[in-house]
């Protein structure tokens, strides 16, 4: 199980509190997904996984936010091996990023997975567009039995679409936001087409989700509140495996899209070691004391090892407090340990803070002035 060099007192009453209104929110699915998540969606996600290794050479994974980092975190950082090589879409608004990745899908065979809650976001819309006219060019009437939709259960217009063109579909639960939202078949669909073992992945989520878990959870969320509470605004999280920074943001996303809101929150922040010592570093060792460090340490081999303990120790003495977070191990289990630690550590930071965890009213913000076609003005 995770390991931490760190033992605040934890309030056990506010806790208490504080986990009863994290579950009983409309947005506490998340809660019990390692729980729950029921055996025949697990079968049904195998069995496209089975059926896109079968058809397609590239999976293109389309989808921004929420929809995309958590599985994109696992993958690149495990670099399973499939015979499916996974392709991302639909996360920027880049016209040249999109040619680049249907270039790179070229003549192959391909399938098209969409993921979207909501299924109006402008960025996969583009992206969905694009390849779905590329599959009506290579596979005619065929097509649409090569598309995959995880999107919401009942609405949305991609749910619509999907339901009228007998897209395969998954449910992105009506109680589970897109950042909470990678144990559910948003993650667990292209994690398998992967070739990650999401069984495993799952059972590192279910050894978090007991006492032992949440009460580390709740250790790391009260530390964060004490620090921020002593004006240390930004957070950085630091990992010395180059494979993890897609994991790093994901953990921005989690914590920033829960924790920044009502001119409130703690800025996260991320650098991987030791390439950015020989950059950040210096401000890291030396400048402005308003950050803390959250080493992720993952295991690793001697000769970084020596590295993880020089910065612990480096940064130790240039007045910054460093959080250890030990990694029992590189692997499914590993990093579904440590996305239930993150999720429940975040709610409950967020609660801490006296902010809603599972809205995001400064990115609905954005959404509504892209479609209704407004510039911001800069102000000073
Ligand atoms: O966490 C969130 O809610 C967001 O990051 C969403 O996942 C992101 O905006 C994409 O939204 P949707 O899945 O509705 O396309």
């Amino acid at each position: 199980m995770i390991m931490l060099n760190f033992n605040p007192e934890v309030d056990q009453g506010k806790l208490a509190e504080i986990l009863a209104s994290i579950r009983g929110d409309a947005m506490g699915g998340w809660v019990d997904l390692p729980k729950n998540i029921l055996i025949d969606e697990i079968l049904s996600i195998k069995e496209a996984a089975k059926k896109i290794t079968e058809e397609a050479e590239y999976l293109v994974c389309i989808g921004i936010g929420g929809s995309y980092l958590g599985h994109r975190a696992i993958i690149e950082a495990l670099s399973p091996k499939s015979d499916v090589k996974i392709v991302y879409a639909g996360n920027s608004l880049s016209q040249r990023e999109l040619n680049r990745v249907l270039t790179e899908v070229g003549d192959a065979d391909f399938s098209v997975l969409v993921i979207s809650k909501s299924g109006t976001t402008l960025e996969p819309k583009v992206a969905f567009e694009a390849f779905k006219k590329k599959l009506v060019e290579k596979y005619g009437e065929q097509a649409s039995s090569r598309i995959y939709a995880t999107t919401d259960a009942h609405k949305g217009e991609l749910h619509d679409e999907a339901v009228q063109n007998g897209y395969t579909r998954f449910i992105v639960p009506d109680n589970v936001g897109g950042r909470y939202s990678v144990l559910s078949a948003v993650g667990l669909l292209p994690l398998a087409v992967a070739g990650v073992d999401i069984d495993k992945l799952l059972e590192g989520a279910t050894e978090m989700y007991g006492d032992a878990g949440i009460q580390a959870a709740a250790k790391y969320a009260w530390l964060r509140w004490m620090l921020f509470e002593r004006n240390y605004d930004t957070e950085v999280f630091a990992s010395f495996e180059p494979s993890t920074a897609y994991f790093n943001e994901w953990l921005k996303q989690l914590f920033g899209e829960s924790e920044g809101k009502g001119k409130k929150g703690i800025f996260p922040a991320s650098l991987i070691y030791s390439t950015d010592l020989h950059s950040m570093g210096q401000f890291m060792q030396d400048g402005r004391r308003n950050l803390w460090e959250t080493i992720i340490d993952y295991p690793t081999d001697e000769l970084n090892r020596k590295v993880v303990k020089a910065v612990r120790a480096a940064h130790s003495q240039g007045g910054i407090p460093v959080l250890n977070i030990g990694v029992p191990s590189y692997d499914e289990k590993g990093f579904g340990e440590l996305i239930y630690f993150f999720e429940m550590a975040c709610a409950i930071s967020a609660k801490l803070q006296g902010v809603n965890p599972f809205d995001q009213p400064g990115v609905e913000a954005y959404k509504k002035l892209l479609k209704d076609g407004q510039n911001g003005k800069a102000t000073l």
